[in-house]
C-alpha cells in the first residue's frame, strides 16, 4: 500500500503518525534515492515521538543518538558505510538490544544486518515533485 506525500511538510507529517504506532524494540528500514525524503521521515518520527531535537543524518558518525523523545532513538545512515565490520565495530547489535526505535537510511545498502521484525519503507520522488511511501518487503 503506498501513500502520496505532496510535499514536505506532509512527509513530515507521515513520520509522526508512524510514529504513533512505535514501541520500544522497533526498528525501521528505509530506502529510496538521493532526496528521496528519508530524513524528513525521522524528523516527522522525532516530532511524533514528542521530541523537538534537532534531526540531521549521521553520515560521517553512522548513528545520532534522541534521548528526548517518548522512546530513545537511534538514527543511522548506511549511505557512507563502507562495509558491515565498521557499523558491527560501533555496537549494531547492543543498538538492536536497546529498549528504544530503530531508524537506519539507506537499510538496503545492507539489507543482511537488519532483524527479521524490521518495517522497510520505500521513499519515491515522483515526476511532479511530490513523494510516493511504500511498504515493502526487504
Ligand atoms: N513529499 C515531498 N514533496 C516534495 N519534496 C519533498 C517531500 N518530502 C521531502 N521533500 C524534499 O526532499 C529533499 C530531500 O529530503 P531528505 O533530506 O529527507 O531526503 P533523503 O532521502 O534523506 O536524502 P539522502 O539520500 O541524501 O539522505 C528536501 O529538500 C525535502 O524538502
Ligand atoms: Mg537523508
Amino acid at each position: 500500500m503506498s501513500t502520496h506525500l505532496a510535499s514536505p511538510e506532509e512527509t513530515l507529517a507521515w513520520g509522526a503518525s508512524l510514529a504513533q504506532g512505535l514501541r520500544e524494540g522497533d526498528v525501521i528500514a528505509l530506502c529510496g534515492q538521493l532526496g528521496a525524503g528519508k530524513t524528513h521521515v525521522v524528523k516527522g518520527l522525532l516530532d511524533g515521538l514528542g521530541s523537538n531535537e534537532e534531526v540531521t543524518s549521521p553520515t560521517f558518525s553512522l548513528v545520532h543518538e534522541y534521548q528526548r523523545a517518548r522512546l530513545p532513538v537511534f538514527h543511522f545512515d548506511f549511505y557512507r558505510m563502507e562495509r558491515e565490520a565498521d557499523l558491527l565495530s560501533i555496537g549494531w547489535d547492543e543498538y538492536l538490544d536497546q529498549p528504544g526505535i530503530v531508524v537506519v537510511e539507506w537499510a538496503d545498502l545492507f539489507p543482511a544486518l537488519l532483524p527479521d521484525h524490521a518495517q522497510w519503507y520505500r521513499l519515491e520522488a515522483l515526476p511532479e515533485g511530490g513523494r510516493r511511501v511504500t511498504r515493502i518487503q526487504p
